[in-house]
């Protein structure tokens, strides 16, 4: 494309998609309207943290809950790092969890709890990465930046019909981003593109007719939008074997705390056999008994791996154990334990099975 076509169809699709915004706006919890004040810069870096990998309608409530109860970032640092892992249980990847609470401190300690406003000290904060400085420093603090999630990079791909297979193709969907973004006002712009990727571009059967930038979409022109961005050859993913001890005294269970470095590390769970992103748990339970064993009774899929579980029960009134970092846990208020999705799920087979 010429040089002019393209500057001219870089404005329209700025134009376009900021007018868009002012009366189609997703009205969410961390957010101000358009055009108005910039919001709390606390209440952006939380959630911007907590939409990683994670969609808006699982995050409001874990929004709501967080604010409610650390209303400031010095509260959050002042929070036990356990009881913010507890209390993101259910969000999934939970180094954001203790990346969070280690950001707080420092914001708190180093920054006398106020966020850097610049791209490039925001990067340097535990637990933000590119894409989470731009989305800050637009949103919080009304630079201009280019902020490209993977909604953003499905509406871009397709408007440009970026075909280059990602993660290559990321290079020339920044630089399209870069072309559209305007001086003012970036971060509704930012969020202006997040809500179309996810009500209109949508991955599948996306709502062209509805989209305020059709005329300027080159996927549409071709006909193809579902075809971009191009991702690379889906890889298979191995299947780990673990096996859960589900160890039940007067009404209580046995919880322990998984070590503080690897996967879910730091939550509160079932003991288990020590399964690992690269191998099978040993199955070897941690203390002699009457085990009966339940074979694959929950199958959880994380990234790169997926996981089948196998519990082995053994209840009785008299069980000891000497580990200090065991907790034995009413069963009546297993909900309150924080546990991570993986480890719910096996509770409540338990406790339907039951029934
Ligand atoms: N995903 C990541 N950040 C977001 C935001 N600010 N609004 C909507 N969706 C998002």
């Amino acid at each position: 494309m010429a040089v002019d076509s393209f500057s001219a169809k870089a404005r329209k699709i700025s134009a376009n998609i900021g007018a868009h915004y002012v009366d189609n706006a997703r009205n969410l919890p961390w957010r101000s309207p358009p055009g108005g004040d910039l919001p709390d810069p606390y209440h952006v870096w939380l959630s911007e943290i907590m939409l990683q990998q994670t969609t808006v309608g699982a995050v409001k409530s874990y929004f709501e809950k967080f604010t409610a109860r650390w209303p400031t970032v010095e509260c959050l640092a002042a929070a036990n790092e356990a009881d913010v892992l507890a209390a993101w249980a259910g969000l999934g990847y939970y180094a954001r969890a203790r990346n969070l609470h280690k950001c707080a401190v420092h914001v708190a300690e180093k920054m006398h709890g106020i966020f850097p406003r610049k791209e490039s000290e925001l990067l340097g904060l535990p637990g933000v990465g590119a894409y989470t400085a731009a989305a800050i420093a637009a949103i919080a603090f009304g630079k201009r930046a280019v902020v490209v999630d993977a909604n953003i990079e499905r509406l871009v791909a397709r408007l440009f019909a970026i075909d280059t297979p990602l993660p290559k193709g990321k290079i020339e969907i920044r630089a399209a981003m870069d072309a559209i973004t305007p001086k003012q006002g970036a971060g509704d712009f930012a969020q202006a593109c997040m809500d179309m990727g996810a009500t209109i571009c949508t991955s599948k059967n996306p709502k062209c007719d509805i989209c305020p930038v059709q005329k300027q979409c080159a996927a549409f022109a071709l006909g193809n939008m579902e075809s971009f961005p191009v991702k690379p050859p889906k890889k298979d993913k191995p299947v780990r074997r673990a096996r859960f001890f589900w160890i039940e005294r007067q009404d209580r269970i046995l919880l322990a705390t998984r070590p503080p470095k690897g996967m879910l590390g730091g939550m509160r769970a079932l003991p288990d056999d020590g399964w690992a992103a690269g191998n099978d748990g040993h199955a070897m339970p941690p203390i002699a008994g009457k085990w009966q064993v339940h074979d694959n009774i929950v199958q959880h899929s994380f990234t790169h791996f997926s996981l089948e579980v196998d519990l082995a029960v053994y209840q009785d009134e008299k069980i000891a154990t000497n580990k200090d970092e065991n907790i034995w846990w009413p069963l009546n208020d297993i909900a309150e334990a924080g546990l991570p999705t993986l480890y719910a799920k096996a509770v409540k087979w338990k406790l339907k099975e039951e029934k």
